[in-house]
């Protein structure tokens, strides 16, 4: 894949992964701070990106070179349960990072997924991003930097296989009916995923070797699986694996190990 805005970065395990990872984000923070006021960061739920986000709170070099007051978080996706939930996404990184970091308040864009209507939620998310970016009905936003995860069927966000969701093309945010989990997530949609101006893929784990291997060698198949979806519109696309995830890859492509 290693074209101009879309490149590949094998690590050894999940630990390599994060601190690639981290360094790779406090590297483009800084540079995208030298131009702009604030920096807009969509965060991925699961459990991989929780190394990178204890990594970020809790390395001293790290942490230190972040100006948290003007980063701004957001979400690519959460569930459909409140702030405080287990399986909550925003839970997940209050424990790992937000917690610990200087970050103001104001700066936590949070869906607000505890609403039972999960299409207001979605709504509501939407005028947060809408106010943030300063855009119209219409536009979309260009966050600095969005986290992605994979499933091992090949999910991104909450962009499930077969969801309605995928072929959404007006609106930003949609509640995503799931049905293997019979209930609603709310999502960010492709076409902000692919305005961002760095999409950071993270995928770990021998369990999702088919996934990826299908998505980034096998045939286009866009509804089966969904990250295939996920193209850089203008930006850059970075795949960070570890090496168990890439068993089933090309061996041309996987080219030398970076620790
Ligand atoms: C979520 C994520 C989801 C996640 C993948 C991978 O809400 O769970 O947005 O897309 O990134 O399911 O999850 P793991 O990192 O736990 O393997």
């Amino acid at each position: 894949m290693n074209s101009k805005n879309q490149k590949i970065k094998i690590v050894a395990d999940a630990e390599a992964m994060g601190r690639a990872a981290a360094e790779t984000l406090v590297k483009h923070i800084s540079e995208s701070l030298q131009t702009r006021d604030v920096y807009s960061i969509a965060l991925s739920g699961g459990s991989t990106p929780r190394r990178l986000y204890r990594l970020l709170a809790g390395d001293s070099e790290l942490r230190g070179k972040i100006p948290w007051k003007r980063v701004h978080f957001f979400w690519g996706d959460e569930r459909h349960v409140p702030p405080d939930h287990p399986d909550s996404n925003y839970h997940m990184a209050f424990e790992a990072m937000l917690s610990r970091i200087p970050v103001p308040p104001a700066n936590i864009h949070r869906i607000h997924a505890e609403d039972p209507d999960a299409d207001q939620a979605a709504g509501d998310y939407v005028r947060d991003i809408r106010r943030f970016f300063d855009i119209a009905s219409g536009e979309i936003p260009r966050f600095n930097c969005v986290l992605l995860g994979m499933g091992s069927d090949g999910h991104t966000a909450s962009l499930f296989p077969g969801s309605p969701a995928l072929g959404e093309q007006k609106r930003l945010v949609v509640a995503n009916w799931v049905e293997k989990f019979q209930s609603y997530r709310i999502t960010l949609t492709v076409s902000v995923f692919n305005n961002a101006d760095l999409i950071l893929f993270l995928v770990s784990g021998k369990q999702k070797a088919d996934a990826l291997q299908a998505v980034l060698e096998g045939d286009w198949a866009p509804d089966r699986y969904p990250a295939q979806r996920i193209q850089p519109k203008h930006g850059s696309m970075l795949w960070f694996l570890d090496r168990p995830a890439t068993k089933r890859l090309d061996v041309n492509r996987r080219g030398p190990q970076l620790d």
